[in-house]
């Protein structure tokens, strides 16, 4: 099943507002025309406004980096997905930093979950490996129960506005990325048979995959290549227009549909 490859950058807790703004302004007409990709932005909750109101007319979408489960009240620093929703089509959860900076719990994951698909949301769940993990041949175990423990109770009908992201820990920021074989054997292993265990193989052919993890454009072509990888979850990278421009023109390239 052909799958639109989707491009998001997790630009971290970096930008300011008139400084975000001004680079989706730059970014737009360099990458307008590959509308055979999915393109998303992820800007800090204090950025957000600025650059849903930059990217009213663009065609690249705005994601979150996270959402609280309920939808308001006493939970101080938070932000719901239904205060979200004017401003992003995209939230991402299950970040790694989260998970170790943050105490982000699996269970945690699926009540965000939850509450995204539930507010009319797509949902970004990231995944992934420890170093520790990988070298002691956990990582098939270890993702599958990630991504088994973040779709808990979600009914098939949603999936179609989740996307999974296979970030090994060890390769974010590091330099060192997954080969492309490697990921893509991961990402189907763990993560699109696990989907076809939980939803069967229609929806699990259907569901996007990216990777993430040091991706740039030297190694994107290598990434793209692959059967199972629908696409990135770049940090670093997409900080920089040329950069992010250069990712999005190789996804088109090599698998846009
Ligand atoms: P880098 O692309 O900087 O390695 O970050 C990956 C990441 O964590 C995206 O969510």
């Amino acid at each position: 099943m052909a799958r639109t490859p989707i491009i998001a950058g997790n630009w971290k807790m970096n930008k300011m507002p008139d400084e975000a703004d001004a680079f989706v302004r730059e970014l737009t007409p360099l990458i307008a025309t590959w509308d055979n990709v999915e393109r998303v932005v992820a800007p800090t909750f204090l950025a957000l406004s600025a650059v849903a109101s930059a990217l009213r007319d663009a065609p690249i979408k705005v994601a979150a980096q996270d959402a609280h489960w309920e939808a308001n009240g006493a939970y101080t620093a938070q932000v719901s997905a239904a205060m979200l929703a004017p401003y992003v089509e995209y939230v991402i959860i299950g970040h790694s930093e989260c998970r170790a900076y943050l105490g982000e719990s699996d269970e945690n994951v699926n009540r965000k979950a939850q509450a995204i698909l539930a507010a009319g949301l797509k949902s970004i769940i990231a995944v992934g490996e420890s170093l520790a993990q990988n070298e002691t041949g956990e990582t098939v175990p270890f993702v599958r129960s990630q991504v088994r423990a973040a779709l808990d109770g979600i009914a098939p009908g949603y999936m179609a506005n989740v996307v999974i992201a296979y970030e090994p820990i060890w390769a974010i920021g590091s330099g060192k990325s997954a080969s492309g074989e490697l990921a893509d054997n991961i990402i189907k292993t763990a993560v699109r048979d696990t989907l076809a265990d939980l939803y069967g193989r229609d929806i699990a052919a259907a569901v996007r995959i990216q990777y993430g993890g040091s991706v740039k454009p030297a190694n994107m072509e290598e990434f793209m290549a692959q059967p199972n990888i629908d696409g990135a979850l770049v940090g670093g990278a997409s900080l920089d227009v040329d950069d992010f421009a250069a990712l999005v023109d190789i996804a088109s390239r090599v698998k846009g549909r």
